[in-house]
């Protein structure tokens, strides 16, 4: 989608860090935005700063994990801006424990919003979407950690959360491959944000009942080379614009991901050779 001007981007997780960031950045393209999130003082924060720049914002308080929430979400960017063209599914939390020390409670909060957050948001708006007719586009936030898996700062629960976000969106991009409907999977590394304070909109009833046995400092500040959120919000704009399916923002982190599919490869080769 190259013309961003005068349309509407749909922003979950607009609250902070990234979603943020794309917000703003989608307000000063001449986007109306609509910024979601769980988090009302951050959306009124995000809408203010909009409308002080001279963009247009309302906020709208959505849980991802709720279906229903998202169905409530395309209501109300259709109602106040007419549409939708640009979705970013951005929410997502992270919890920092080995996996034989996650409990069931963390897998059900961090499937729930990284993974069904993404669902639910495809299944609301998507329709809407191709109904509407004319040039979109779906951006999903996944991770690095969604194209190779860290043990490092206990992330197996956010990498099969944002493993499942890559894939879906690779099977998206293809089921809308015929139609004007762009799909991009956003992977960064390290960028700025409050992603490593995640338990503080963690709901009541799936609270951490046994904290990690890790030590490790998960502030994504502490990893060099860590980006800010104007600087993803960038790339994500650019990937729009250009219709890109992944979108990098640390092209540093290539041999990581290298090394996982030589793996993977090299697998292949010694099934081969075992015929
Ligand atoms: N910061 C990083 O280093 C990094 C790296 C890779 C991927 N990501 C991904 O980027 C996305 C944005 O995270 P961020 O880094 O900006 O963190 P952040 O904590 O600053 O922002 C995440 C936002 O999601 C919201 N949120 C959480 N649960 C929600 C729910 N149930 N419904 C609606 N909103 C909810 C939070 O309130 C918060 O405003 C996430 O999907 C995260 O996994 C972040």
């Amino acid at each position: 989608m190259k013309e961003l001007d005068g349309k509407v981007a749909v922003i979950t997780g607009a609250g902070s860090g990234i979603g943020a960031a794309l917000a703003a950045a989608c307000a000063v393209e001449g986007m109306r935005v609509v910024a979601a999130d769980v988090d009302a003082a951050g959306l009124e924060t995000v809408v203010a700063g909009i409308a002080s720049a001279g963009g247009e914002a309302v906020s709208q308080h959505t849980d991802v994990r709720s279906r229903d929430a998202l169905e409530v979400l395309a209501e109300r960017a259709w109602g106040t801006f007419g549409g939708c063209h640009l979705l970013c599914n951005n929410a997502g939390v992270m919890v920092n424990k080995p996996l034989l020390e996650l409990e069931e409670a963390d897998w059900r909060w961090i499937l729930d919003v990284n993974l069904m957050g993404v669902v639910h948001g495809i299944g609301a708006f998507v329709p809407r979407m191709k109904a509407q007719g004319g040039e979109a586009h779906v951006v999903n936030t996944a991770s690095m950690a969604g194209l190779s898996a860290f043990a490092a700062m206990g992330l197996g629960a956010y990498t099969a959360s944002k493993f499942a976000v890559v894939s879906l969106s690779e099977v998206l991009a293809q089921e809308l491959a015929e139609t004007d409907i762009g799909v991009s999977v956003l992977c960064p590394g390290a960028v700025v944000t409050r992603i490593h304070e995640s338990d503080r909109v963690r709901p009541t009833d799936l609270e951490d009942a046994a904290p990690s046995s890790l030590s490790a400092d998960a502030n994504p500040e502490s990893v060099p080379g860590a980006q800010t959120a104007e600087e993803t919000a960038q790339v994500v704009l650019r990937g729009v614009r250009e219709n890109r399916l992944h979108l990098i923002t640390h092209p540093e982190m290539k041999g990581v991901v290298e090394m996982r599919h030589r793996a993977i490869l090299e697998a292949f080769d010694s099934a081969a050779a075992d015929r």
